[in-house]
C-alpha cells in the first residue's frame, strides 16, 4: 500500500511512525512533513489546504490511501477532492468536518442528537450593541467561571475560561461569532474514535495538558503533554460515551447527509453528572496521538484504510500494548503568545523524539526550531511512573535555547493522586 500523509506536526510524525511500521505499507509520502518525518517518508511540498493540489499530488504519487492530519484541510474539503479521484481518504468531508470547524454547528448537532454537553448560546457580532448585550445576558445566566469560545477554527486557542467578567466580554468582542457556555467541572479526557460513519472503534482514552504552566496555570496552548491510559477513569466510561455521544452524533450526521468518516475526537469533562462533551474535533489530537499510537499494536494503515473504505465492521478488534505512555512537549521561547523560531536544536534524533515545529536551515542544514511546539519526548513504561521517567529523560537530552516544558505531565496520575470522579 502507498500512503500519503498530509501535515507536518507532531501528530503527523506519530502517525507516520505508525504507518511506516505497518508491514502493509511499502511506500510512505508526507506532504509537507518535517525533518523528523523525513526519516520514514519521502517528503513532498504541497499547499495542504488546496483541495485540487492535494488531489493532484495523491494521483501523482499513486496513493492507495491519503491520511489527513490537521483540521484546516478537512474543513477546506481536501478529503472530498481526494475521494473524487477514486482514492481512499482517512478524514471527513468538508461538510462533516464542520463538527470541528463551527462550534455553533457542533452544538446544534449535539442538541438534536441529545448528546450531553454544556448549555450554550451562540451570538453573532458579539462586539456590537445587540450582540454585546446577548453575550452579557448569557454570561450572567451561566455564571462564573465564564466560558467564551470563538466560533471558528482557532487551533485550540480561541477559548477563554475566566472568572473575570470583563475579560470574558473583551474576548467575545474580539471575535466575529462566539459561543458562550456553561462551565463544566471535572477532569478532561480525549477519546479518539476511528469510524467509517457507521461502525466506530474507540482508541484508548488519554489526557492532555492544555495550559502552558505547571499546575494548569497560564494561557491555553495546543497541548503541552499527554498520557495514557487513565487509571482514575471510572469503569464503563468509554462504553457510556460510545452509547450517549458517539453513536447518536454519527447517526445525526448521517441523517443530515454529512456522514462522518475518519477520526472523531471527543473532548470530555468527567463531571459529577457523568461525561459531558466539551468539544468535537475532526482529526487526531496533538499531543495525545503520540501516546495513544505508541500503545497501539494493531497495524495502523490497515485500520485507517478500513475506516476510509467503509469496511470497519470487518476489522479485527484493536490490540494494545500493556503499560503506559507519556509525552512531554518542548515549546519555543515566548510560546504561546509569540514563538521564537530559528534556534538550533540538538539531541533530536533519538527514538521517542517526535518532531513538530522543526526545520532544516537552508545555509547549513542544521536542525532549527520553526514554531511554537517544537518537539515532544514520548516514553513508554510498565506503568505511568516509568513512562514518565523515560519521557523526561528524552526531553532532558534536548538542547534548545529558551525551551519551555512542563515538569508535571502525568505526575498526579502516576502517583495515584487523582481521585476517580464520583457520580451524584
Ligand atoms: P476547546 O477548544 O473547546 O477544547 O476548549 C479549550 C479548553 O477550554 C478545553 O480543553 C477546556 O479546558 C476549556 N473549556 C472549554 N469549554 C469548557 C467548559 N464548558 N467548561 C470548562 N472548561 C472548558
Ligand atoms: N490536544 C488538543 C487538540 O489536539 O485539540
Amino acid at each position: 500500500m502507498r500512503v500519503l500523509i498530509l501535515g507536518g506536526g507532531g501528530r503527523e510524525h506519530a502517525l507516520a511512525l505508525g504507518l511506516a511500521a505497518d508491514p502493509a505499507v511499502d511506500h510512505l509520502i508526507a506532504a509537507p512533513g518535517n525533518p523528523g518525518i523525513a526519516a520514514v517518508a519521502e517528503l513532498r511540498p504541497v499547499e495542504i489546504t488546496d483541495p485540487a493540489a492535494v488531489a493532484a499530488l495523491a494521483v501523482e504519487v499513486q496513493a492507495d490511501l491519503v491520511v489527513v492530519g490537521p483540521e484546516a484541510p478537512l474543513v477546506a474539503g481536501v478529503a472530498d477532492a481526494v475521494r473524487a479521484k477514486g482514492i481512499a481518504c482517512f478524514g471527513p468531508s468538508g461538510a462533516a468536518a464542520r463538527i470541528e470547524g463551527s462550534k455553533a454547528f457542533a452544538k446544534d448537532v449535539m442538541n438534536a442528537a441529545g448528546v450531553p454537553t454544556a448549555r450554550a448560546r451562540a451570538v453573532v457580532n458579539p462586539g456590537s450593541g445587540v450582540g454585546a448585550a446577548l453575550v452579557a445576558q448569557a454570561l450572567d445566566e451561566f455564571g462564573a467561571p465564564y466560558v467564551v469560545k470563538d466560533d471558528g477554527l482557532a487551533a485550540g486557542k480561541g477559548v477563554v475560561v475566566t472568572d473575570d467578567r470583563s475579560a470574558a466580554l473583551d474576548h467575545a468582542a474580539s471575535c466575529d461569532r462566539v459561543v458562550v457556555e456553561e462551565y463544566l467541572a471535572g477532569p478532561e479526557v480525549s477519546l479518539f474514535v476511528v469510524t467509517d460513519g457507521e461502525t466506530a472503534l474507540p482508541l484508548l482514552p488519554a489526557q492532555d495538558f492544555k495550559r502552558i504552566g505547571d499546575g494548569d496555570t497560564g494561557p491555553n496552548t495546543g497541548g503541552m503533554g499527554a498520557y495514557a491510559p487513565l487509571p482514575w477513569l471510572p469503569e464503563g466510561t468509554v462504553d457510556e460515551v460510545m452509547a450517549t455521544v458517539v453513536h447518536p452524533t454519527l447517526a445525526e450526521l448521517r441523517g443530515r447527509g454529512a456522514p462522518f468518516s475518519g477520526l472523531l475526537y471527543v473532548g470530555l469533562a468527567i463531571t459529577p453528572q457523568g461525561p459531558r462533551v466539551i468539544e468535537f474535533n475532526a482529526r487526531f489530537g496533538d499531543p495525545e496521538t503520540q501516546v495513544v499510537l505508541a500503545l497501539l499494536e494493531t497495524p495502523l494503515a490497515g485500520l485507517l484504510h478500513a475506516a476510509a473504505t467503509g469496511t470497519l465492521a470487518g476489522h479485527p478488534p484493536l490490540r494494545w500494548r500493556s503499560g503506559a505512555a507519556v509525552t512531554v512537549v518542548v515549546a519555543s521561547a515566548g510560546y504561546p503568545a509569540t514563538a521564537r523560531s530559528g534556534d538550533v536544536i540538538t539531541g533530536a534524533g533519538r527514538a521517542g523524539i517526535i518532531h513538530a515545529g522543526t526545520a532544516r536551515r537552508a545555509a547549513d542544514d542544521a536542525l532549527v526550531s520553526a514554531g511554537g511546539r517544537v518537539l515532544s519526548g514520548t516514553g513508554l513504561g510498565a506503568d505511568l511512573s516509568t513512562a514518565r521517567e523515560a519521557a523526561y529523560a528524552l526531553v532532558a537530552g534536548i538542547g534548545l535555547d529558551g525551551a519551555q516544558y512542563r515538569r508535571d505531565i502525568a505526575a498526579l496520575a502516576a502517583s495515584n493522586r487523582l481521585d476517580t470522579p464520583q457520580r451524584i
